[in-house]
C-alpha cells in the first residue's frame, strides 16, 4: 500500500471502513491518490516560510540542530511542517493560534495524518464564530519528509517486503526458541543494514528519539510565533517585536507556548514535552494514553494490553445481542455470547494447528494463520464503530470457506506485504510508510537498553505479555523485540519523572498555563484507561475524561458532543472538569448508522489507522 492516501489509511481499519461494498477485489485496489507535493521545492531554512501545498495546506521545512545538546556540532535535521490554516485570518479576533498534533506511532507521519484528519480535527476544536485554530503537524525527525530519514532499505521496497515476508513466515514469537533465534538473527541483520547505511550517509538513528523531537517542538512554536509577529508587523507597517529575552528559555513568562493534541504515542511525546519544558505548555490534550513510565523504563510496553481481552469479550456480547441481522457471526439459536466465542476460537486454534493456503484476488498464495486473525481482531478493536460489523461478516465468510475478503484485509492492512506494490507506478517513488526501523529508532532509543538479553529473558517477557492478553500478547511482543539487537544509543535520553509543576493561568515562568487534559475510552485495546489515570496523577490539577465507548483514542472513534465540548472549552479557557468525568457516546458499533464524528461523513480514527505486519512492523498511530 504505497499509494499516498492508503498509507494514511494503512490498516485493516481503513479496509474495514470501506468494506461495505463487500467486494474483495475492489477493497484491495489502491485508494485514490491525495494531491502530491514535491518537498524538494521548499528550501530548508532557520526561519519559517510557508508555501502552498496539497491544495488547502501550507508547508515549510525548518532546519534545526541534529544534536540539541552539542553547540559545536554543526550538523542539521530538517523538519517537514504542514498546516491547515484557520478558517479566519490571523488578525481576526476569533483566531486562537496553532494547535499542534501528533498521530502516534512512533514513526507516524503528521504530514499524512492532517491531510486526512486535519479538517475533522479543526471542526472538533473550533467554536464557530468564537474561536478558530490552525492545525499544525509535522513529520518527526527520522520520519517521512523530514531528515535524517530512518530508512535502512533506502527505498528498496522489494528488499523491505522480502524482509517482512521472511519475518512473518518465521511465525509468532510464542512458539519458542527456534522462532526466537531466527527472529533475533533477522532483527540483528536489519540493525547491520542500518549501521552500514549510517557509515555511508552519516549518523541519524541516535538523534531521533523523543527528547529531541520535543525540543524540535519548542523550536517550531518559537518560529511560528516569530513568523506571526513578522507578518503582523508587515500588516501594520511597524517593527516586528521579537522578544529576545525569551532566548533565555524559561526565565520569561511571555515565552510562546504550545497548544497540542496528541494521540497514542503522541501522548508519550506530549508527556515528555510537558515534563522537559513545563513552562512551554499552553494547552495539552493527551488522548489514548500510554503509560510513559512503562514506555521509558524497564522491559517496556507491558502496560498496554490490560483491557484488550475484556474488550474482545464485549465484541462477542454485542454480537450476540445484535443478532444475525447485524452480526454475521451470530446464529439465531445461540443461547449466549459464549457460543459465538467458542466457534470463533475453535476456528482460530484450527488455523494455529493447520494454517490454510488461499489464492488471493491479487493472485498471490497466502497462508492464513491464527496469528493473522488475532492481528485483524486487534485492528478492529481500535475502531469498533467502523470495523466490528465488517469483521464479523469477513470472519463468517472465511469460516464458511470463502476467505477472499479476509485475504484482501490482510493485504490491505499489511499483515502481509502486497507484492504488486513493489512496482513503482510511473515515475513516482513511493513515499515512505511507517518503517520498522524508524519506529525502532524512537522506541528503542527511549527505552532501556535490552540488546543484551538472552532467550530466557525473552521467554519471560513473552509469557508476561500473553498473561496480560491472550489475544494480543504474543503479537505485541514484536514491537519491543526489534530492540533485541538495536545498536544505536541516543546521547539525549529522558527517563522521567513525567510530571509538571502546578499550572498557573497567569503565565508564570516554568509552569504550564493550564492543567493537562487526558482522554480515554472506557475500553481501549492498546492504551488502557488506567494508564490515563496513572499519568494524570503526576500532573497537578489534570483531568481524565472517560468516553463511554470502545476503541483506540476517544476523538474519532465514537461520537460524543460531551467530549467534544470539554475539549473545545479547554482549548479556549484552559479549564478542565474538577473531577474525573464520564461522557456518553451517542451510538455504538452495532447501531445501524453510527458515524464516529457526529454529523460529519468524516473518516474517523481509522486514518490514525494502524498498519500491522510482522517483524515489528506493527505500527501504531
Ligand atoms: C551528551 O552530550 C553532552 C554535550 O555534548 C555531553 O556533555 C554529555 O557528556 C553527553 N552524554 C553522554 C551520555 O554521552
Ligand atoms: C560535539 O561536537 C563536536 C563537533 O562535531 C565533536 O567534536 C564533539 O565530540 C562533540 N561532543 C560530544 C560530547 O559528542
Ligand atoms: C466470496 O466472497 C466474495 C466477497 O464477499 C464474493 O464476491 C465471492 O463471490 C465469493 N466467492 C464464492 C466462491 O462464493
Ligand atoms: C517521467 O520521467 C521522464 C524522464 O525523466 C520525464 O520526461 C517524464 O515527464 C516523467 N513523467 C512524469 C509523469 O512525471
Ligand atoms: C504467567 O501466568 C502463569 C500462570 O498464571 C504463571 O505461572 C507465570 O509465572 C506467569 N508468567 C509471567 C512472566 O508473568
Amino acid at each position: 500500500m504505497h499509494s499516498y492516501y492508503q498509507l494514511v489509511f494503512a490498516g485493516s481499519l481503513a479496509i474495514f471502513a470501506s468494506a461495505t461494498s463487500a467486494n474483495a477485489a475492489k477493497q484491495a485496489a489502491p485508494a485514490p491518490r491525495a494531491p502530491q507535493f514535491d518537498w524538494e521545492t521548499v528550501p530548508p531554512s532557520r526561519e519559517l516560510q510557508f508555501h502552498d501545498c496539497y491544495d488547502a495546506f501550507k508547508c515549510a521545512r525548518l532546519e534545526v540542530p541534529l544534536d540539541w545538546l552539542n553547540d559545536s556540532d554543526t550538523r542539521t535535521a530538517t523538519i517537514a511542517i504542514k498546516k491547515l490554516p484557520a478558517v479566519v485570518s490571523d488578525d481576526d479576533h476569533t483566531f486562537g493560534g496553532s494547535i499542534f498534533t501528533n498521530p502516534g506511532g512512533p514513526g507516524g507521519s503528521g504530514v499524512r495524518f492532517i491531510q486526512v484528519e486535519g479538517h475533522n480535527l479543526q471542526r472538533y476544536v473550533d467554536k464557530p464564530g468564537r474561536r478558530h485554530y490552525e492545525i499544525v503537524s509535522w513529520d518527526p525527525r527520522g520520519v517521512g519528509y523530514s531528515t535524517p530519514v530512518s530508512d535502512c532499505f533506502r527505498s528498496n521496497i522489494i528488499a523491505r517486503d522480502a524482509y517482512l515476508f521472511e519475518y512473518r513466515g518465521n511465525g509468532g514469537l510464542e512458539q519458542g526458541d527456534s522462532t526466537i533465534n531466527h527472529a533475533r538473527a533477522m532483527v540483528k541483520g536489519l540493525a547491520q543494514r542500518c549501521e552500514s547505511v549510517e557509515e555511508q550517509e552519516g549518523a541519524g538513528m541516535a538523534y531521533v528519539n523523543t527528547p529531541s523531537v520535543a525540543r524540535d517542538m519548542v523550536e517550531m512554536v518559537d518560529k511560528i510565533d516569530e513568523l506571526r509577529r513578522r507578518e503582523a508587523a508587515e500588516r501594520t507597517g511597524g517593527e516586528p517585536r521579537i522578544e529576545l529575552k525569551r532566548r533565555n528559555g524559561e526565565e520569561d513568562r511571555n515565552v510562546p507556548r504550545l497548544q497540542y493534541i496528541g494521540f497514542s504515542y503522541g501522548t508519550v511525546l506530549g508527556n515528555y514535552f510537558a515534563s522537559l519544558f513545563p513552562g512551554r505548555v499552553g494547552r495539552m490534550v493527551l488522548d489514548g494514553v500510554f503509560n510513559t513510565e512503562d514506555y521509558a523504563n524497564g522491559p517496556g510496553w507491558l502496560a498496554n494490553l490490560v483491557d484488550t481481552d475484556e474488550m474482545f469479550d464485549k465484541f462477542f456480547d454485542g454480537c450476540h445481542k445484535a443478532g444475525p441481522s447485524s452480526c454475521a457471526l451470530a446464529i439465531e439459536s445461540d443461547s449466549s455470547a459464549s457460543e459465538i466465542k467458542s466457534r470463533f476460537w475453535s476456528w482460530v486454534v484450527g488455523l494455529d494447528e493447520a494454517p490454510q493456503p488461499v489464492l488471493s484476488p491479487s493472485g498471490s498464495t497466502i497462508i492464513i494463520t491464527g496469528n493473522d486473525i488475532r492481528g485483524i481482531v486487534v485492528g478492529a478493536l481500535c475502531l469498533p464503530i467502523k470495523a466490528f460489523k465488517p469483521m464479523a461478516e469477513t470472519f463468517h465468510q472465511a469460516m464458511a470457506g470463502n476467505a477472499s475478503n479476509l485475504v484482501a484485509i490482510m493485504e490491505g492492512s499489511r499483515i502481509i506485504p502486497r507484492l504488486q506494490d513493489a512496482c513503482p507506478v510511473g515515475n513516482a517513488t513511493a513515499p515512505p510508510s511507517i518503517l520498522v526501523e524508524a519506529q525502532s529508532a524512537v522506541l528503542c532509543g527511549d527505552g532501556d537498553d535490552i540488546s543484551d538479553k538472552d532467550n530466557a529473558w525473552w521467554h519471560k517477557y513473552i509469557d508476561h505479555q500473553v498473561n496480560i492478553s491472550k489475544i494480543f500478547g504474543a503479537y505485541w511482543t514484536n514491537l519491543r523485540f526489534t530492540c533485541s539487537s538495536w545498536p544505536f544509543r541516543p546521547n539525549w535520553s529522558f527517563k522521567g519523572p513525567f510530571r509538571t509543576p502546578k499550572p498557573d493561568p497567569n503565565l508564570v515562568a516554568g509552569r504550564p498555563a493550564a492543567p493537562l487534559l487526558f482522554l480515554s475510552n472506557r475500553l481501549d485495546p492498546v492504551t488502557p484507561l488506567r494508564a490515563a489515570r496513572a499519568m494524570a496523577a503526576n500532573h497537578p490539577d489534570a483531568a481524565v475524561i472517560i468516553q463511554e465507548a470502545m476503541g483506540h483514542c476517544a476523538v474519532g472513534t465514537a461520537p460524543s458532543q460531551c467530549t467534544k465540548k470539554i475539549v473545545a472549552d479547554y482549548f479556549e479557557t484552559g479549564e478542565v472538569p474538577s473531577e474525573e468525568t464520564a461522557c456518553e457516546a451517542s451510538c455504538g458499533p452495532w447501531a445501524d448508522d453510527c458515524n464516529v464524528y457526529e454529523s460529519s461523513a468524516g473518516f474517523g480514527g481509522g486514518s490514525r489507522g494502524w498498519s500491522w505486519g510482522w517483524g515489528g512492523t506493527a505500527s501504531w498511530y
